[in-house]
């Protein structure tokens, strides 16, 4: 099958030599990647800027930005039979790049942003995207709650949450605890590598594949 992933933070440029960024560290998507590689699946990483090697045998496609990745995702997912969307994408940007690096003026400096896409959200309603879907979540409260509205908000057919304000697991880390968040029930799976749970991910999804949306 072809899966395509997202993965890593985005960079939403300010003038030609700053940036907007978060703590993604992109270990939980390209270790989605490696594992679906492993399995002998053909692999789109869509990869925002991260330090992370990129995975042998996989079609790999850099972008900085939101919206180059929603570019990305948007030519791509039309190959996909599953997609998994783990990036961590700036939800804004900055209204204006300068076009020269900003001088400093004043004691206080006003950005002003925008919205970005929602490229997950864009799957199914703008893409046309009717495989599998299946989104992140990133939480630091109510966990499940949010994670079920983003999971029918977006037309998922599955969201993977975690929380973000535990340092022990998440961005950075090489471990991760997550949940996963189905329609109608709620599976947790143990604290373990984001290695390990990459794996455990891929068969979850490989079986979630039906006739009609293969
Ligand atoms: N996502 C995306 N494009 C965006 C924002 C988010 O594709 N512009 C995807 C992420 O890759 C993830 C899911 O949507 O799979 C949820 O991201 P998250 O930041 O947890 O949720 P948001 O919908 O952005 O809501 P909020 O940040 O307000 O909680
Ligand atoms: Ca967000």
């Amino acid at each position: 099958m072809t899966i395509l992933i997202t993965a890593g933070p985005t960079r939403e440029a300010i003038d030609p030599v700053r940036y907007l960024t978060n703590r993604s560290s992109g270990k939980m998507g390209y270790a989605l990647a490696d594992a679906a590689a492993q399995k002998g699946h053909r692999v789109i990483l869509v990869s925002g800027p991260t330090e992370i090697d990129v995975p042998d045998g996989i079609d790999f496609i850099p972008t900085e930005s939101a919206a180059d990745m929603y570019q990305a995702v948007e030519y791509w997912i039309g190959k996909a039979d599953i997609a998994i969307f783990a990036a961590a994408v700036a939800d804004y940007r900055p209204a204006q790049i300068a076009e020269q690096k900003i001088k400093k003026s004043g004691d206080t400096l006003t950005l002003e942003l925008v919205r970005n896409p929602d490229i997950l959200g864009s799957a199914r309603s703008t893409f046309g995207f009717n495989g599998v879907l299946v989104g992140f979540a990133a939480e630091t409260e109510d966990v499940e709650e949010n994670a079920l509205g983003k999971l029918e908000r977006k037309g998922c057919d599955l969201v993977v949450a975690n929380d973000v304000s535990r340092k022990d697991i998440g961005f950075d880390s090489n471990e991760n605890e997550i949940l996963l968040v189905y329609p109608d029930r709620i599976v947790p799976l143990e604290k373990a590598s984001k290695h390990h749970l990459g794996h455990q991910l891929i068969e979850v999804v490989e079986g979630m594949i039906t006739p009609s949306n293969h």
